[in-house]
């Protein structure tokens, strides 16, 4: 039975969803967490649309069986490959990462901006969507830099002259971009008060004991 104490799950191809865990666990102290990172069928962003659904389905199973009460898709190739399909599978509130990366950019329209995402992400066209009549917009597909997060490994060789990146890739939000001048967006401040209020609206909101998290990896995770 799902009630305010149940979990809100989780869910990456791998470390890039755990970059989203201290904004959440600033804002939302009470909440348990279950984080599920998909690392043994990582890298995502090379994938077609039909297996993202299918990985995608499989994860939100897997954390429906662990009766989380909300899903937080925190991997933008799954938000923009497979929010839909897994929202129509199963009733319960699912969250991605594009609609508040789109919000927090609202706040510096006019600039130049770079959305730095996986090929599936970029070739879904979703961000094109949601940015659609906006000028000086560019899609950059980063094919190789979640593996290299993956490994560790904190620095980018992209050169970039926008003035606003959008992280469209949460392992993106591990490296190390502070030579680069531009303001880097990644919605999580956005996604965390719309989880807020949605837990909120439905009375489902935690209010006891803070919140534990506990992790699940379908791989290796030495
Ligand atoms: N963290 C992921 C994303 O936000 C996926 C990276 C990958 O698995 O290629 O898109």
């Amino acid at each position: 039975m799902i009630t305010r104490s149940s979990p809100i799950g989780i869910v990456d191809s791998g470390v890039g969803g755990l970059s989203i865990l201290p904004e959440l666990r600033q804002k939302l102290p009470n909440e348990n967490l279950l984080y599920l990172g998909d690392n043994a069928r990582f890298p995502y962003g090379n994938k077609s649309k039909s297996t993202l659904i299918k990985y995608g389905v499989e994860l939100a199973q897997f954390l429906i069986d662990k009766e989380v009460k909300a899903i937080i898709l925190a991997c933008g190739t799954l938000s923009s490959n497979c929010a839909q399909a897994i929202a129509k599978e199963f009733r319960l509130p699912v969250f991605g990462i594009i609609e508040p990366s789109y919000r927090a950019w609202n706040k510096h329209k006019g600039k130049t901006v770079a959305v730095w995402a996986t090929p599936a992400t970029i070739d879904s066209g979703t961000y094109q969507r949601i940015f659609r009549g906006q000028p000086n917009i560019k899609y950059q597909a980063c094919p190789t830099l979640a593996s290299r997060v993956e490994l560790d490994v904190q620095q980018v060789q992209l050169e970039e002259k926008a003035e606003v990146i959008v992280l469209g890739c949460t392992h993106y939000s591990w490296l190390d971009l502070k030579d680069k001048k531009a303001i880097k967006i990644n919605g999580y401040y956005e996604l965390v008060q719309e989880v807020k209020a949605s837990l909120w609206d439905s009375g489902l909101l935690n209010k006891g004991l803070p919140g534990k998290c506990a992790f699940y990896f379908t791989g290796d995770i030495t």
